[in-house]
């Protein structure tokens, strides 16, 4: 910026519109960094007089700035200054001519066969309409409707809005490229190149977001959110989108924006509230009705009973739905019951969806996740914290539980936290997949926890574990290592190399307290005497 620069900004702000003589010349001085003495050698002038015009121009300057100014902070004030007066001057040259009720519904999804959700249309439409939210998001669990309900409401409340724009975020576009898009859509395609820094093309957005009512409806947040390193960090490159979150939450404007994600952006958990401009709404399962009417809608037909089960059993969770009904009508005919007999409820296509949401985890993240599976039942906060102490620090397994729950891949209620059954499942397939690796490659990380864990658990939970846990795992490396006599070497060799790197208070314990042993010790007597009748005797029967 050169002097000239700054003297025309200064000689705007100033009430009299110019510098006098005397002021031009400390200004100028001053700008160079020259001390008020070498001012008046310079001009002849008496010092003292130098210092009280600048004395006055610093004051006045520091009330139309709204910001103390010094001969000393003068060059970065007046920086400041230019760099808001662009932004505002971009923000004039933006086209405001509004269509009434544009909308631009970009890859939003069909919602003809929409059911239930009543109460969940109703509250958004009262934050969006009535208390004027200016962010929403809407969280929840793959495939449990998130996409579906935002288009939804987006038909709904489109009278109330001069522009919709519904956009999804799914391939993770660059911000530069997203924000273009949108401001071209709202200017008519006339500005179509927008300001370098993510920081002034917000200031864009948000000019039109506060001369217009709009409602930006951004699905599939949680693309741009980093996988594997805990709730609410974003991807390399896509920290704009943070900015984004906080000025549209903390700006005053007159739009709402709706946000689809299976995670808590952490500026939005910062800034939510009840009686604030920001809000969210967890999504859970549809009610039972609306359930049933997917199936039907999908051709699947039972009774009431066996239809309930089957919502109830994939937590309402649409997308399970629809995968599970097409799944039971090929693989069943159609025979729910004949489904539930089978005693599996994930299916190959549920098992992709839960595979997504899971890798996305941080490894603390996955290991709770592996120990509510295991337990089986719920635990409470305090149970978790007594359980896993050692390994994870108090703070960091409520940030954890936070996490999860925000990823809807726990519930919290009374009893403590747990998983919907179809989670369970997903994450006891993962561990004994897990546990099987480490056996035949003689490691040992989930396997110890895995152990450590078992051997807590009261008698009845413990049942359930060999039967789901033990038992499915023991089955695998049999298939895998080919004999008995092969199994148990390998776990031995393990037992010895946990008793090595940690010779307390784990190492064999574990598989003896956990079950392991005595339900290999009992599977082999049993194989001894009834060899000839069974192929895998080690499975035959519980402990
Ligand atoms: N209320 C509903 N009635 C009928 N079908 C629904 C309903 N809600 C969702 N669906 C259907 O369920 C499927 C999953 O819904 P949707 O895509 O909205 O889930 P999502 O929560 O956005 O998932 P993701 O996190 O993977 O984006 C879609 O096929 C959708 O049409
Ligand atoms: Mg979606």
């Amino acid at each position: 910026m050169t002097v000239e620069e700054a003297i025309a900004i200064v000689e705007q702000l100033l009430e009299r519109g110019r510098l006098t003589r005397a002021q031009e010349i400390v200004f100028r001085y001053a700008w160079e960094g020259k001390t008020y003495l070498e001012m008046a050698r310079t001009v002849t002038y008496d010092p003292g007089h130098i210092k009280d015009v600048g004395s006055e121009l610093w004051r006045s300057l520091s009330q139309a700035l709204g910001e103390k100014v010094t001969k000393n902070n003068l060059q970065g004030v007046l920086k400041r200054t230019a760099q808001r007066q662009q932004d505002i001057n971009t923000s004039s040259t933006l086209n405001f001519q509004p269509f009434t009720n544009y909308t631009n519904w970009g890859e939003a999804i069909d919602v003809s066969q929409f059911y239930g959700r009543t109460t969940e249309l109703e509250t958004l439409s009262q934050w969006i309409v009535r208390d004027r939210a200016r962010v929403v998001t809407l969280l929840g669990m793959g495939g449990m409707g998130k996409t579906a309900l935002s288009v939804k409401l987006a038909e709904q409340l489109q009278g109330e809005f001069e522009y919709v724009i519904w956009r999804s975020l799914r391939h993770a576009p660059f911000f530069h490229d997203k924000v273009t898009e949108c401001i071209k859509i709202f200017s008519h395609q006339q500005v179509t190149t927008l300001p370098a820094s993510p920081y002034e093309q917000i200031t864009c957005l948000i000019e039109y977001l506060r001369k217009y009512r709009c409602l930006l409806i951004l699905d599939n947040f949680d693309t741009l959110l980093e996988q594997g390193k805990g709730t609410g960090c974003y991807r390399e490159g896509y920290e704009p989108y943070c900015e984004l979150l906080w000025r549209l939450g903390e700006t005053g404007h007159q739009s709402s924006i709706l946000l689809t994600s299976r995670e808590k952006p952490t500026e939005v958990a910062a800034l939510e509230g009840d009686g604030l401009p920001v809000r969210t709404l967890a999504l859970s399962g549809l009610e039972v009705a609306a359930g049933q009417k997917i199936l039907k809608l999908k051709g699947l037909s039972g009774s009431e009973d066996e239809t309930r089960q089957l919502v109830e059993c994939y937590g309402g969770n649409p997308l399970a739905l629809k995968i599970a009904a097409t799944s039971i009508r090929d693989l069943h005919e159609g025979n729910i019951a004949c489904f539930f007999a089978e005693g599996t409820t994930v299916f190959q296509g549920i098992g992709n969806l839960l595979e997504q949401q899971f890798k996305r985890l941080s490894t603390s993240e996955q290991q709770v996740m592996y120990w509510l599976a295991i337990n089986r039942g719920k635990l409470s906060s305090t149970e978790l914290q007594t359980a896993f102490t050692p390994i994870l620090p108090k703070p960091k397994l409520m940030s954890v539980l936070e996490s999860l729950r925000w990823r809807s891949l726990i519930e919290s209620n009374t009893g403590g936290f747990t998983q919907q059954p179809v989670v369970m499942e997903y994450v006891t397939k993962c561990l004994i997949e897990q546990v099987c690796k480490e056996i035949v490659t003689e490691s040992s990380q989930y396997l110890v926890t895995y152990a450590s864990m078992q051997a807590l658990a009261k008698d009845y939970i413990r049942d359930s574990q060999i039967h789901l846990i033990v038992r499915p795992i023991l089955n695998q490396l049999l298939i895998t290592l080919g004999s008995a006599d092969q199994l148990e070497d390998k776990l031995g060799r393990l037992v010895r190399k946990l008793q090595k790197e940690k010779p307390d208070p784990q190492g064999d314990e574990v598989f003896r307290d956990g079950g392991w042993d005595k339900q290999i010790r009992g599977r082999r007597n049993k194989a001894d005497s009834n060899s000839q009748k069974q192929s895998h005797p080690i499975l035959a029967s519980p402990r």
